[in-house]
């Protein structure tokens, strides 16, 4: 079967990788003992071959653009090329083109084992058959696509987000889609010949694969007592996820909608103290049935991570538990608010009742659920193992009173597994 076959620039078409580039060439430039390179300069940096630049950009003369590369690589074979990001919409295009059947690989200026290394840590070396990278002897984009086009194709698109990619490509004969979220400007491809431009990833999936279809999202709950570090940890996760191209939204429960927000109000007010265990365990449900369908689902078709401070788990604890309603009558009761809208993930952040009781009383006022004694709190927090103990694949358990950067680190590596091993299922 003649099939379609798109092939990628990296720089600055999947990945934002200005700052790695940035540091690399500062470093080479320092090494040689040249001026350190303008903002400006380091701009046009991203996209010509580096002994190209090293001449044409800060001045040298060959025979120093040569060992320059070579200062330039020691810094950027070791920590360089992690100083990386994939651009948003980006995971959503690849995921979508090869539903959609498109063959794909990668062309670009940079020798293979860093490309090769940047891919597999981003989690998306499997998405392409064939990698053409550039040697010291061959760097030039028309040879490079050359050498992995395939025989009998039906179609072949180079993606790219510099002039040269776009010369390439019609040198050799292929489609050209300038990549103008990129480092060219659309000026720039439009005067190399791009055939069509496109302004963001998701807008390129369409012109390669007019019948793309959007991907699944992802739904990640952050669960803990109160004060255990939720609000930092759910912001230093997002920084995470969206180096890695993810697209996150943020939510809460009680609230995230409109009615969302006003049950929170009768809840969390000290206003309402006769409000019986039954009524608040059904309000949480009620709210939460709002937030499913006006958030979380329209999240998760538009291809986004939803993290979502709390959810079905902080019932079970605090009204199973907590108020004793029990894990099964609390599961039962949000069944239809639900249905199958679960987290892929819940992080839980393991506080034990004393400590949260410490951290909570420091803090200015108190809620009228804050305001429960201690037994409660252990009732929530044993809630929470229960509720662990019954699908321990589903969590991500992180001791709360550690290093918050290596709590970080921790929750970071096992989301970004379960998120990357969701999408290998595909
Ligand atoms: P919030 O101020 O968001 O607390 P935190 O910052 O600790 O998350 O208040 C939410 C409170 O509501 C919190 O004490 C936990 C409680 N809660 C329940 O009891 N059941 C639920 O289903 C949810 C979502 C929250």
């Amino acid at each position: 079967m003649r099939e379609k076959w798109v092939f990628f620039d990296l720089d600055g078409t999947l990945t934002q990788s200005e700052e790695g580039i940035w540091n690399c060439a500062r470093y080479a430039a320092e090494k040689m003992g040249f001026p350190q390179p303008a903002e400006e300069t380091l701009k046009k940096w991203i996209g010509p071959p580096l002994i190209w630049s090293f001449q044409h950009l800060m001045g040298m003369t060959e025979a120093q653009a040569w060992q320059a590369q070579e200062y330039y690589r020691e810094r950027y074979t070791t920590v360089g090329k992690y100083e990386n990001r994939v651009y948003p919409g980006v995971r959503r295009m690849l995921r979508a083109l090869k539903r959609g059947g498109v063959r794909m690989g990668i062309v670009t200026g940079k020798p293979e084992q860093p490309t090769r290394d940047i891919l597999a840590y981003f989690g998306i070396l499997r998405y392409f058959e064939r990698i053409a990278c550039a040697t010291d002897a061959k760097a030039e984009k028309e040879h490079l696509i050359r050498s992995v086009m395939p025989e009998e194709p039906a179609e072949v698109w180079m993606v790219g987000d510099r002039r040269f990619d776009m010369e390439g490509g019609a040198a050799a004969g292929v489609h050209t889609l300038g990549a103008a979220w990129g480092y060219g400007s659309e000026e720039e491809l439009r005067t190399a010949g791009a055939e069509r431009i496109a302004f963001s990833a998701w807008e390129a999936a369409k012109i390669l694969c007019p019948d793309a279809e959007m991907p699944k999202g992802a739904f990640l709950s952050m669960e803990g007592l109160d004060g255990s570090g939720k609000s930092t940890q759910m912001e230093k996760l997002t920084g995470t996820l969206e180096r890695f191209g993810f697209e996150v939204e943020h939510s809460r429960e009680p609230g995230g909608t409109p009615i969302g927000e006003k049950i929170r109000e009768l809840l969390l007010s000290r206003d309402n103290m006769e409000m019986t265990d039954v009524t608040e365990a059904l309000l949480y449900a009620a709210a939460r049935a709002q937030h499913v369908r006006e958030r979380i689902r329209p999240a998760l078709a538009a291809g986004k991570v939803l993290l979502c401070d709390r959810f079905l788990d902080s019932s079970v604890a605090y009204q199973g538990g907590g108020r004793r309603l029990g894990v099964d009558q609390v599961l039962a009761l949000n069944a239809l608010a639900v249905e199958d809208t679960l987290p892929l993930a819940v992080v839980y952040l393991d506080l034990d009742h004393r400590t949260s009781l410490r951290r909570r009383s420091e803090a200015s006022e108190l809620d009228r659920l804050e305001m429960e004694k201690e037994s409660f709190h252990a009732r929530v927090e044993e809630g929470y193992h229960a509720l662990i103990a019954r699908h321990p694949e589903r969590y991500v358990v992180v001791d709360a009173r550690g290093d918050r950067e290596e709590i970080a680190k921790t929750i970071a590596a096992a989301v970004l597994e379960k998120l990357m091993a969701a999408e290998e299922k595909e």
